[in-house]
């Protein structure tokens, strides 16, 4: 039996290498030059498969996502029914979401963004003093595997710091709220907004002029989640108008951004290319090959992704 591989963003090297230090008999094989028998096909790992590719393999006894993500997954109408879609959760990438989102809420409380503003005016002056960070408040929407460590690292850097998610949650230091009824409540309170939802139906184009409204004028918003989530226009328009101050985007509508896309000339965004957390082989590895053991033992992988509610 054999690990399939298939991503056209991943290094197919690098994960051999990193799966080989784990599971060092397994045979791995890259689609679609190494593929040799579909029936051999034992478990797959992947991210952004073509249409029907995963259908093809009838003995797959788990599907791995190579990021965080399933959304890529799940929008292949021919992914086989029954098999289990697993989501990765690493140390490492949870590592790094969480320096990401570290890294611009203080960009922002600190007004760096005001600064570099007018360091591209030649201009040298000194804005007021910023407001102790339990004056700060930070919301993340998403409390998963990612959103709840950055949240936890915030709220213990200091900042006032709620979240958001649609099952109910305790977390010491964070302020929860939970379902779409209580969204706008939590967006009307927050000075810095994160967003780490997964992309499914019910988060598309969520971040929409309605919810931009409700947050507080002067509010900065850092996307890290999925582009799809946050309608572009809308969130142009509320830059435009000042109502919001600035913002930090790593994902997209579509990727990569186009050359004459408006974001990457904007005064007040701050572009990066979805790299706000890689998955790296050496961290991921060793958690994909974890779950290959415990299905081996007859145990379920986890965690496993819900087609029904899409992550
Ligand atoms: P996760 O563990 O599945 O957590 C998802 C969170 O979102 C959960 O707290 C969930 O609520 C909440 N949620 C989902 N749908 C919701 C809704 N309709 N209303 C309110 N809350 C909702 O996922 P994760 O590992 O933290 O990853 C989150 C996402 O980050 C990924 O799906 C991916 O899109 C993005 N990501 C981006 C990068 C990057 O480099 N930009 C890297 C990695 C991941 P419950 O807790 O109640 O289920
Ligand atoms: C990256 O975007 C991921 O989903 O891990």
């Amino acid at each position: 039996m054999a690990i399939l591989f298939t991503s056209k963003d991943d290094d197919p090297d690098a994960w051999r290498a990193a799966l080989a230090a784990e599971l060092p008999d397994e045979e791995f094989r890259v689609w679609p030059d190494e593929t040799g028998d579909p029936a051999d096909m034992e478990f797959a790992l992947a991210w952004g498969p073509k249409r029907g590719v995963l259908a093809r393999f009838p003995n797959l006894r788990a599907i791995f996502s190579l990021g965080a993500g399933v959304e890529h997954l799940f929008r292949d109408p021919d992914l086989p029914a029954g098999v289990p879609i697993v989501r990765l959760v690493d140390p490492g990438l949870t590592l790094r979401m969480t320096e990401y989102v570290v890294h611009w809420v203080l960009h922002f409380h600190r007004g760096f963004h005001a600064y570099a503003a007018m360091e591209r005016r030649r201009e040298w002056g000194r804005l007021p003093v910023p407001p102790p960070p339990e004056r700060r408040r930070v919301g993340i929407l998403g409390l998963g595997a990612l959103g709840r460590d950055a949240a936890e690292t915030l709220a213990a850097l200091g900042f006032d710091v709620s979240g958001w998610s649609r099952s109910p949650k305790h977390l010491d230091g964070v302020r929860c709220f939970t379902g779409a009824d209580a969204f706008h409540a939590f967006l009307s309170e927050l000075d810095i907004a994160v967003c780490l939802l997964p992309l499914t139906e019910e988060t598309r184009g969520i971040l929409d002029r309605r919810a931009l409204a409700a947050l507080p004028r002067g509010a900065c918003l850092i996307n890290a989640g999925r582009g799809p989530q946050v309608v572009e226009k809308d969130l142009l328009n509320a830059l435009d108008t000042g109502h919001l101050d600035a913002a930090t985007l790593d994902v997209f509508e579509i990727e990569p951004l186009c050359d004459d896309h408006p974001f990457w000339t904007h005064p007040r965004v701050i572009v990066t290319p979805h790299i706000a957390s890689q998955t790296s082989p050496s961290t991921a590895a060793p958690e994909i090959a974890a779950n290959i053991q415990r299905v081996r033992a007859g145990e379920a992988p986890f965690p496993i992704a819900e087609r029904l509610r899409g992550y």
